[in-house]
């Protein structure tokens, strides 16, 4: 199969693309436009990229909002009670189908990869093998990465570190971690030794909750990031919200820049959820609850965006659309500015296939993966400014998903 007529991020022209089975085998300048041939796909002078990636949701507990009761503060800490009410309902086949359900609306927008937090703050780990299937029987739609999320706390429940190691036993592909929901700052920090230690002996990757708080003094982010730099593990390590950092004062932060610097770790910021459950303890002025996302880039170091949950106890809405974040998370981060406009889409592409560590599985390249979409407008800034859509979606060299545009008819 060939994609013709596609423009290339970065690029100026036009550019034809062979596909080789399950291989990109060319990808070369075409000096006009052309007709397509039977069998290829004609991308009609608009953006050919690499699929986007959801580096950061809940996929065990997707689709259950208001079961048994919906979270009326809104905050993050009802979010837990009431997940904690739902999860007693959890079965295998329950996860199984609202998971494989929310899979297929990511699919829908484009997306093929995936890093699921998966809560084992459960005796049964019942959500974690259900996920372990999925895995495997959604290999044709994305490649996920599971993460074992402890969300009640790994030093605080009840046997927090055996389920962990069990977790990864299992064959989860991530450790994680929620050091500020630990019940001490004591706890907090061992949690995070005690994790950084079982990714480091088991080769996981790391991805942890980290300052998901407007709590200036939740200041976890330093020890992670110390792990990660004492360790030399930073490019395998995320920390996910850090949105403790919106409420840091600068003199701190310039500090911990230098530290963040050196680490190297990544940063995945959820603009839509965090925009919803932080600033729920302010009258006004009411803090926009976020981490430093536009300040990270601008520093050089790796940030990308993540939906964290669709219709559930800690956020209602949400339909698998990553480009609605990253349109949300734009305006939230005070980044319309052209510069960030014109690069926009590797807050959802390549700065979040570098946080899940994808290495050569990723990237319009020869002899990657013929993994790819089409867009629906020809740059990344007419992409946000129409609201477009991933229109085609190819996978292992096969077209996955098609999506026709709304049109519109007058008189
Ligand atoms: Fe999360």
């Amino acid at each position: 199969m060939n994609i013709v007529n596609a423009r290339l991020r970065g690029r100026e022209g036009l550019f034809h693309i062979a596909l080789d089975g399950s291989q990109i085998a060319a990808i070369n300048e075409q000096p006009a436009v052309v007709s397509a041939a039977a069998g290829d796909l004609d991308a009609a002078s608009n953006l050919v990229v690499a699929p986007f990636v959801e580096p950061h949701i809940h996929l065990d507990a997707t689709l259950t909002a208001g079961e048994p009761a919906w979270n009326m503060s809104g905050t993050l800490f009802e979010g837990i009670e009431r997940w904690a009410e739902r999860k007693a309902l959890v079965t295998h086949e329950d996860t199984k189908t609202r998971a494989k359900k929310t899979i297929d609306m990511l699919v829908d927008h484009g997306i093929q990869h995936v890093r699921t937090h998966v809560d084992v703050t459960d005796p049964t780990l019942a959500a974690l093998k259900a996920m372990l299937e999925v895995r495997e029987e959604t290999r044709h739609l994305i490649d996920l990465q599971i993460v074992a999320f402890p969300q009640e706390g790994i030093e605080s429940y009840a046997n927090g570190r055996a389920l962990m190691e069990q977790a990864v036993e299992l064959g989860a592909d991530v450790v994680g971690g929620i050091p500020h929901f630990e019940n001490t700052r004591d706890q907090g920090v061992s949690s995070i030794k005690f994790l950084m230690d079982l990714a480091e002996r088991t080769g996981c990757l790391v991805d942890v909750h980290c300052d998901e708080t407007d709590d200036p003094q939740s200041r976890f982010l330093e020890v992670l990031a110390e792990e990660a730099r004492v360790r030399g593990m930073g490019a395998r390590v995320t920390a996910s919200h850090t949105v403790a950092m919106g409420s840091y004062d600068n003199a701190y932060c310039s500090k911990l820049f230098r530290l963040l610097k050196m680490s190297g770790i990544n940063f995945v910021s959820c603009p839509t959820e965090s925009i919803h459950l932080q600033g729920r303890f302010d009258s006004y002025p009411k803090r926009r609850g976020l981490t430093r996302v536009a300040e990270i880039d601008r520093a050089g170091m790796n940030v990308c965006f993540g939906q964290d949950s669709i219709v559930d106890p800690w956020y209602p809405l949400g339909n698998g659309n990553i480009l609605r974040i990253l349109e949300a998370g734009l305006h939230i981060c005070h980044m319309l500015g052209y510069e960030d406009l014109k690069r926009s889409l590797d807050l959802i592409t390549d700065n979040s296939a570098r946080t899940l560590h994808l290495g050569e599985r990723y990237g319009l390249e020869v002899n990657r993966p013929a993994n790819l979409l089409i867009l629906s407008a020809p740059d990344d800034y007419e992409m946000i400014r129409t609201q477009g859509h991933a229109l085609v979606s190819v996978r292992h060299g096969e077209v996955l998903m098609r999506r026709t545009p709304a049109s519109v008819q007058r008189g």
